[in-house]
């Protein structure tokens, strides 16, 4: 790939990269380690009451609801990495390398958790979409847009569900930890992007709410998306789902709008 070209850094003009820089600096202080998590000291994922079916029942729940995290942090490491390479950026390259770590780390535990949890479940097809989707785009604005701006602003409200749902398990930790880095590859991402978008034209600028019009339809239906082990409680929460995803939603289009996007053709799925 473009691991051989030549990396973008004359001596003058890099104050546009200051903001880039300072959530590599923040990366590097954050950094944590899979081992820290409370392994051993607390339950992994919560434990069921009642009947055995019913805890049973619960089982399949978290497994499911690990599956898709580990399926997820799995894609971030391809699309990390892919962004690793072709940023011809130093200080954005610089960056990349910390989140590709994260994404690999986030992996790590989510794959220790599924051990624990017995096991994965079934795959969510939307999620392979998104990935697809940032993987497969034409520029480098698309992808920095559609997984750091986008996904990964939109994907913190999931992480705070979920520790909600899982008080005083290593699944709560780990969520806590995943809502700050998060937090991190966004801010990068909006950092960066701007940097990107100093001088687009219209057309660029067109692109970029045409993916956003391919993204959004795609993220509702993954965070709508319930497997048969999580049909039961998808019913019982679709209404307040898709409140929530609506809020989300709106969240991402001000997030492009503040890129100085005309938003106006922006379609929400709803
Ligand atoms: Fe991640
Ligand atoms: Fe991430």
């Amino acid at each position: 790939m473009a691991t051989g070209q030549l990396i973008e850094m004359p001596a003058e003009g890099r104050e546009a990269f200051t903001g880039v820089l300072r959530f590599y600096d923040l990366a590097k202080r954050q950094e944590w380690q899979v081992k820290g998590l409370p392994w051993g000291e607390l339950a992994p994922i919560p434990e069921g009451k009642g009947t055995p079916q019913r805890q049973a029942r619960r089982k399949d729940m978290w497994r499911s609801v690990l599956t898709q995290q580990l399926q997820a942090d799995m894609l971030a490491c391809d699309m990390a990495s892919q962004l690793l390479n072709i940023a011809p950026d130093h200080e954005a390259k610089l960056y990349y390398s910390t989140m590709v770590q994260d994404e690999s780390r986030h992996t790590e535990a989510w794959l220790k958790l599924v051990g624990e949890a017995g096991g994965t479940a079934e795959r969510d097809p939307h999620l392979d979409n998104l990935a697809h989707m940032t993987l497969e785009a034409d520029t480098l604005q698309e992808k920095v847009f559609l997984m750091q701006v986008f996904y990964e602003r939109l994907i913190i409200s999931r992480f705070r569900l979920i520790a909600r749902s899982s008080r005083g398990t290593v699944l709560e930790d780990l969520c806590n930890r995943l809502a700050t880095d998060d937090g991190i590859h966004h801010g990068a991402g909006m950092a960066y992007e701007r940097v990107l978008l100093q001088n687009a034209d219209k057309k660029t600028q067109r692109k970029l709410v045409d993916a956003a019009n391919r993204l959004l339809p795609e993220f509702a239906a993954h965070a709508m998306w319930r497997p048969k082990e999580r049909a039961w409680i998808g019913r019982m929460m679709e209404a307040r789902d898709a409140e929530r995803l609506k809020e989300d939603l709106e969240i991402g289009v001000r997030l492009a709008e503040s890129l100085g996007l005309d938003v106006s053709d922006v379609e929400m799925p709803f």
